[in-house]
């Protein structure tokens, strides 16, 4: 059971898809991220400690087969960044963490961030902190680096945190706001089943962009030109126009290399049923794809296309 009688501290975060700019972010260009509605859930209480143990977890969020075990290391890491920025006086006692709610512990959905955000909310909230949603925010963020190196964009954990949808930039403070849209759209994720390990990408996409500057400029410019057409596709509800954007940055995503041939596949059969644009989300090289599939019946053509290839779906809207 989540819950139960013992005092504790508990929060939430919002799971993500990043609609455009994925890995462009990380260099200061401008993306655009929507919550979803599923989310991840954090308690927080203590016990007497044993041994050496600073705090054990107890994960029961659903996962992508093998997600949990690939990220133990890098969950561990992440719990100790954030706990380094407060001083919560723990001679005698560890912390007991438990994760569970519906999203689905995988690649590409915000899982790392959700889990941050929440934890950092169980945590405000069991010491009593007084934590604010910036202080939320920037906790989170620290405890990203676990998964995603030292230099985190700061998109999944502001979208895990305030939710709606959102047109970030990456800067020195990093700026947000969100979109008006006048209606929800709906929209298809697909699941590759793979695990991506987001430092690792991010890393490859650095070198090469150190081999080879000109060219990479050139891709990176086209993506920040990307960035403004969307947002004034999203505010005029032009879902034409906001599918061959998201074709145009899934071309972007490829030239850095960094979708695959199960990406390649699932936005194919989406296309093939009709969705307006497809692309991958996130991290890439297996995660999640993402399909602009307006109206319930098209959404629902999409997704059981994809079913029926074997993959697992998530339907879900953007936009309010
Ligand atoms: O795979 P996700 O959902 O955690 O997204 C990673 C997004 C990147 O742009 C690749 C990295 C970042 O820090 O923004």
């Amino acid at each position: 059971m989540f819950g139960g009688n013992l005092v504790l501290g508990t929060g939430s975060g919002f799971g993500k898809v990043i609609l455009f700019g994925e890995h462009f972010v990380v260099y200061g260009i401008p993306s655009i991220v929507s919550a979803i509605s599923d989310y991840t859930l954090a308690e927080v209480t203590t016990e007497p400690r044993m041994q050496d143990k600073y705090f054990r977890i107890i994960d029961e969020r659903p996962e992508t087969p093998g997600y949990k075990t690939k990220k133990e290391e890098q969950q561990k890491r992440s719990i100790r960044l954030m706990l380094k920025m407060v001083d919560l006086n723990l001679e005698y006692n560890s912390l007991v963490i438990k994760f569970g709610g519906p999203l689905l512990a995988a690649s590409g959905v915000g899982a790392s961030a959700a889990s941050c955000v929440a934890f950092a909310r169980a945590l405000n909230e069991e010491f009593k902190l007084g934590m604010d949603d910036t202080a939320i925010n920037n906790m989170a963020y620290e405890g990203e680096k676990g998964y995603h190196g030292d230099q985190p964009s700061g998109v999944d954990n502001t979208a895990a945190t305030y939710g709606g949808l959102i047109e970030f930039t990456k800067g020195t403070p990093s700026k947000f706001e969100h979109i008006k849209t006048p209606q929800p759209v709906e929209i298809v994720m697909g699941n590759t089943g793979k695990v991506a390990n987001t430092t690792e990408v991010v890393d490859e996409v650095r070198k090469q962009k150190d081999k080879e500057p000109k060219r990479y400029e050139e891709i990176f410019q086209n993506a920040q030109n990307i960035i403004p057409r969307a947002r004034k596709a999203f505010e005029s509800a032009d879902y034409k126009s906001l599918g061959r954007l998201m074709l145009e940055n899934q071309e972007l995503l490829k030239q850095i290399g960094v979708s695959n041939p199960d990406l390649d596949l699932l936005i194919k059969v989406a296309l093939d049923h009709g969705a307006l644009g497809a692309k991958l989300t996130g991290t890439g090289r297996g995660g999640y794809m993402l399909a602009l599939t307006p109206g319930k019946t098209l959404q629902e053509n999409v997704a059981n296309a994809i079913k029926a290839k074997g993959f697992e779906v998530v339907k879900t809207t953007i936009g309010i």
